[in-house]
């Protein structure tokens, strides 16, 4: 066939179409993109976070009398709980393996201990070591003199002289001596773009291999998921707590079922959008918990819309504005170019949808040009979808928020889902998709759907894949686009399909005509006796001039076709390895929501090839 491509028409441009999305969960933060070693590094898990919880979950002991945990004297208000150490004439010894039961360290990297330190009686020196589970010494043991009395930070480079995947840190206390200890780190020295607190470099790089036009961040149910009060251990994400001196950021419930250090907060959330490319798109909770019904009043409402307000202040504002100088005294004094902003995640509930016009409104009024995503709740089709997209028609929002995670069966029946929609008024933001696995067979569904994406792009102006990260021993969501561990990181084949289409991503649609016939070819490992069939999922498909070719044997003319569902044609012969068919395409009219697709193949071994139309 010849495909003429007609560039005097200017269709859709397909602008920030694909982008990424960041939750962490499977632990994609902590124990993952943000590369802190220790795990529970200030001593704040606990049972919210998770039933089997305790504040010194991750760390062990020898001579264990010694150590108990303190509130009284905290590091700051925020970071309430301390390691109170006493030792009689015994040393006492703490460790910690990290996330993954080793800390995995390389022979001649740099990694920088830190932790908070106050001594009680005299001043004292601890011991710091890192030995593998054979005892082997990884790093040389290195000392500390504590000395202020005052909680200070203590803190210096090792190098290990071999590389392990079985590391534990050891801090040894001497004999009679009393000492609170906070905040214990060991981070790598070398971050992605060497930012200070910065994220694993090689996961970071997966990420800008993929070339995403923007990144959704922090989530995801964890966003909404959370009681209301901001000091409270599980309120909803809020993101003036994740801001500024990771000891002044308090510890989360994570609602995925873990802690949430919120090391990786907004500030390294936009500096990794710079550093990769991708324009920020955060997702604000709007005082409203639909897992459990929770509504900040509406008559107390300005906190959280301020919430809003003073974000995008954050990433846009001058230096001389109130956040805008917290942004630049944090060290980016030039904006961070914020463009969208969704309220809400996946939204149901009457709730949300009395809330959002307060967001909308005042957002709109204070800065007109950000485009505001709204929501239509979980997957597709529901009736609270409708009422989602009715309230962004309303009220004018840019974009419309949609989730669905389905069967490939499911993608390959909805591929024209978007045609039928309007030109006009929002657009979507399918800000959560994927097709249940991580199987090639799903990627090439999603790379079939993705064309679909791209050809409605004046329909759909956003579309990210979720989740994002899996470290392995943490999965609690699958499928996922990469899978790593503490050495290394398996991006799926899932991925692969992400980063041909954002690798490739036009800029605008154009007008083809395809003529002549398609061809395709088939390659099999074995001869077969086989049956081709087609498939169409309306009744409005007509396949004629079907030929076909047997290696060099003559073409033979089959059938035609007039499809209302699956119809075969029986070859009843044997063919060899290599044959074509070739056949034309009659689309007409039909339900253009209900999409449809032709499949082209043999049953004999089960297998079958597909042309999405
Ligand atoms: O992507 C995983 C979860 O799926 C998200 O947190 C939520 O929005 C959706 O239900």
């Amino acid at each position: 066939p010849k495909l003429k491509i007609d560039t005097s028409r200017h269709l859709a441009a397909l602008g920030d179409l694909y982008g990424i999305f960041f939750e962490d969960l499977n632990h994609a933060a902590d124990g993952g993109l943000y590369p802190e070693m220790i795990q529970n590094r200030s001593f704040e898990f606990c049972k919210v976070d998770n039933a089997t919880y305790n504040a010194t979950f991750g760390w062990s002991f020898e001579n264990s009398q010694a150590f108990h945990i303190g509130e009284d004297d905290p590091l700051n208000t925020k970071n309430r709980h301390y390691l109170d150490v006493k030792t009689n004439e015994d040393a006492a010894v703490l460790m910690n393996a990290g996330f993954n039961d080793g800390l995995f360290l390389e022979k001649g990297k740099q990694y920088r201990f830190s932790l908070f330190a106050k001594p009680l009686d005299n001043h004292l020196k601890l011991k710091i070591a890192i030995l593998n589970s054979k005892n082997k010494q990884i790093v040389a043991p290195q000392e500390i003199l504590i000395e202020s009395k005052q909680w200070l930070k203590y803190t210096f480079s090792m190098e290990p002289t071999s590389t392990t995947d079985d590391g534990m840190i050891k801090i040894e206390f001497p004999p009679h001596c009393h000492v609170l200890v906070d905040m214990v780190s060991l981070f790598p020295v070398e971050t992605f773009k060497q930012r200070a607190n910065g994220v694993r470099k090689d996961l970071a790089e997966a990420l800008k291999a993929l070339h995403p036009k923007f990144m959704r961040f922090p989530g995801g149910c964890l966003v909404h998921d959370g009681t209301l009060n901001i000091d409270a251990r599980d309120s909803l994400y809020r993101w003036k707590n994740t801001i500024g001196p990771v000891e002044q950021r308090p510890a989360r419930r994570n609602n995925w079922g873990y802690n949430q250090t919120l090391g990786l907060g907004f500030y390294e959330y936009f500096q990794l959008c710079e550093d990769i490319g991708a324009k920020p798109l955060p997702v604000m909770a709007a005082g409203y918990d639909p897992h459990h019904q929770r509504k900040a009043p509406l008559d107390h409402l300005d906190e959280w819309v301020d919430d809003a307000l003073d974000l995008i202040e954050f990433a846009n504002g001058a230096p001389t504005t109130k956040w805008g100088k917290v942004r630049a005294d944090l060290g980016h004094p030039k904006p961070f170019h914020l463009e969208y902003l969704a309220i809400g995640n996946e939204e149901v509930g009457e709730g949300f949808r009395e809330r959002y016009p307060y967001f909308h409104k005042a957002i709109r009024a204070k800065y007109p040009s950000i485009k505001l995503i709204n929501s239509s709740g979980p997957f597709a089709g529901g009736g609270e979808f409708e009422l989602g997209w009715e309230s962004a028609k309303k009220y004018g929002s840019d974009l419309v928020d949609e989730h669905y995670y389905e069967a490939p069966n499911w993608f390959l029946a909805n591929q024209h889902r978007y045609d039928a929609y309007p030109k006009k008024g929002p657009q979507v933001f399918l800000g959560e998709y994927a097709s249940k696995d991580n199987k090639w067979y799903n990627a090439v569904v999603e790379a079939s759907y993705m064309l679909g994406l791209e050809r409605n792009a004046d329909k759909v102006g956003l579309a990210c894949y979720a989740p994002l990260f899996c470290n392995v021993k943490y999965a609690n969501w699958k499928p996922d686009l990469i899978f790593f561990d503490e050495k290394q990181v398996t991006p799926s084949v899932n991925y692969y399909v992400q980063k041909l289409f954002m690798h490739y991503q036009g800029t605008e649609n154009v007008d083809y005509k395809l003529t002549g016939t398609p061809e395709a070819k088939m390659i099999d490992d074995k001869p077969l006796n086989g049956q081709f069939g087609f498939e169409a999922d309306q009744a409005d498909i007509a396949v004629t001039n079907i030929v076909y070719q047997d290696g060099n044997q003559q073409p033979q003319r089959l059938a035609d076709q007039h499809l209302t569902g699956r119809k075969r044609i029986s070859l009843n012969k044997m063919v060899s390895q290599s044959y074509t068919i070739s056949f034309d395409l009659t689309k007409t009219g039909g339900r253009p929501d209900k999409g449809g697709h032709l499949f082209f193949g043999h049953q004999s071994d089960g297998n079958e090839m597909m042309w999405i139309l």
